[in-house]
């Protein structure tokens, strides 16, 4: 296979940055609805206090991103920080967050919004922390987050405003940053702010089209967004901390020896890093279960291929790689799942994403079994080539090149575990000071 043409270009863009935060949106809805309509109501207000106080298109632009992910820390750590309380947990998840978002360089900002996004003003001390600054955009979210969570979309809404303008005016200065509280106050007279903000809080998606009309990403900045991806996949359960990024390298190691492109490894590597985006869709309790899974528990987790498909079909530029990445549960001779594509339906990526899955979930350890050594995997591999399930072209390649494969795993599961326990380390760290902050404020 000598290149899918994607070579040519110079500077080659795969996808744009609106089309893959439609589909993080779609994989945040996955483990939670409640949570992406939280996101679209608390953008769609910070948007609006944004413009009364005459912020440029790029400040609008962070403050929209910021606000549609603000509480994504919370879907990494799992369900269980809570995500619409204003408990003692809220700067964990920001942090979390914050940790997740800042390695994709066009989110620095963004990451540091969201950081803050719980910090108060306290008459004007709000304006950093830790000797650090922090951004108008991060006391926007904050007064936006909290007018959200105390609207109820199930009662008139009309009838609620003059109880939150209340709430805010009584928190002005101490709570919320002044200015943030007087544009607030200007905006809040329209009628149609409440109505948008309770009952139609998605118009804040074309404004997002609108605001990132130009953002256009190469296949290294989808590369680097989708390890955000993989993370929030594989740490939302420490059973599977580093799979997704394991299966990612070993997919780029088979495809690299079955003659792709560089180009197309980074492709291999962006399908990997997604391919398993829809078990954010399966129960944690499924996930988890160290005993084989009961008929009805299988029907369920066999759902996620499904879900990764629609998550992905629609993201531009990524039509090669929704195959590579949904079907890796389909079989050669048609008895995969879900559905039942035969060997000339499945490229040649589709193949090899198979095999690294196979090839990963049997040698990695997880917390409740060491992986397989060599021969036993090898010989799993040469059963399923016989049965007709996976490409014999591919399955040769792997056995041929297994120690290569195995190296490049570990190196990626490595890392990946290192960077969860850091990063359950810092969540620790940072709960403590925010103990303290949270102390300080003056209303919750
Ligand atoms: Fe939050
Ligand atoms: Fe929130
Ligand atoms: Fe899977």
């Amino acid at each position: 296979m000598n290149g899918l043409g994607y070579e040519k270009m110079e500077k080659y863009y795969l996808t744009n940055l609106n089309d893959l935060l439609l589909c993080m949106k779609k994989a945040i809805n996955f483990i939670n609805p409640e949570i992406e309509y939280h996101h679209q109501q608390v953008a769609y207000l910070s948007y609006k206090i944004g413009i009364q106080m005459g912020m440029l298109e790029e400040e609008l632009k962070d403050l929209l991103i910021a606000a549609m992910l603000h509480d994504v820390g919370s879907i990494a750590f799992g369900e269980e920080l809570e995500i619409l309380n204003e408990g003692d947990r809220a700067n964990a998840h920001a942090y979390a967050a914050y940790k997740l978002l800042e390695k994709f360089n066009q989110f620095a900002y963004v990451a540091s919004i969201i950081k803050y996004h719980h910090l108060p003003w306290n008459h004007g001390s709000g304006r950093s922390f830790d000797n650090e600054r922090v951004m108008d955009q991060s006391h926007i979210i904050n007064l936006a987050d909290k007018v959200v969570v105390r609207l109820n979309r199930n009662k008139p809404i009309i009838n609620q405003v003059n109880r939150i303008k209340h709430y805010v005016s009584n928190n002005k200065g101490s709570l919320f940053a002044d200015r943030v509280v007087d544009a607030f106050m200007e905006i809040s007279e329209k009628e149609s702010l409440w109505l948008y903000l309770a009952y139609y809080p998605d118009s804040i998606n074309d404004i997002m089209e609108y605001i990132l009309r130009d953002n256009r990403l190469t296949v290294d900045d989808v590369v680097s967004l989708t390890d955000i991806f993989a993370r929030i996949i594989d740490f939302r359960s420490p059973f599977t901390a580093m799979h997704s990024a394991g299966v990612a390298a070993a997919a780029v190691e088979i495809a690299r020896h079955a003659g792709f492109s560089s180009n197309e490894c980074k492709m291999m590597k962006i399908a990997g890093n997604l391919h398993d985006l829809g078990k954010l869709k399966t129960p944690k309790e499924i996930l988890e279960k160290n005993s084989s899974l009961s008929e009805e528990e299988y029907n369920i987790m066999k759902e996620h291929s499904f879900y990764t498909y629609m998550a992905l079909k629609d993201v531009s530029g990524f039509e090669e790689i929704t195959k590579w990445a949904a079907f890796h549960h389909e079989k050669m001779n048609g008895n995969g799942y879900p559905f039942h594509l035969k060997a000339e339906m499945l490229p040649i990526g589709a193949r090899v994403m198979a095999v690294a899955d196979i090839f990963t979930a049997i040698t990695e350890d997880r917390p409740y079994r060491k992986g397989m050594a060599k021969n036993d995997a090898l010989k799993v591999i040469i059963d399923k080539t016989n049965d007709g399930d996976i490409s014999k072209y591919i399955s040769t390649i792997l056995i041929k090149y297994f120690d290569e494969v195995v190296s490049m795993r570990e190196k990626a599961a490595d890392k990946a575990i290192k960077t969860y326990k850091s990063f359950t380390e810092q969540m620790k760290i940072s709960q403590e000071d925010v103990f303290a902050m949270v102390a300080e404020k003056s209303e919750s």
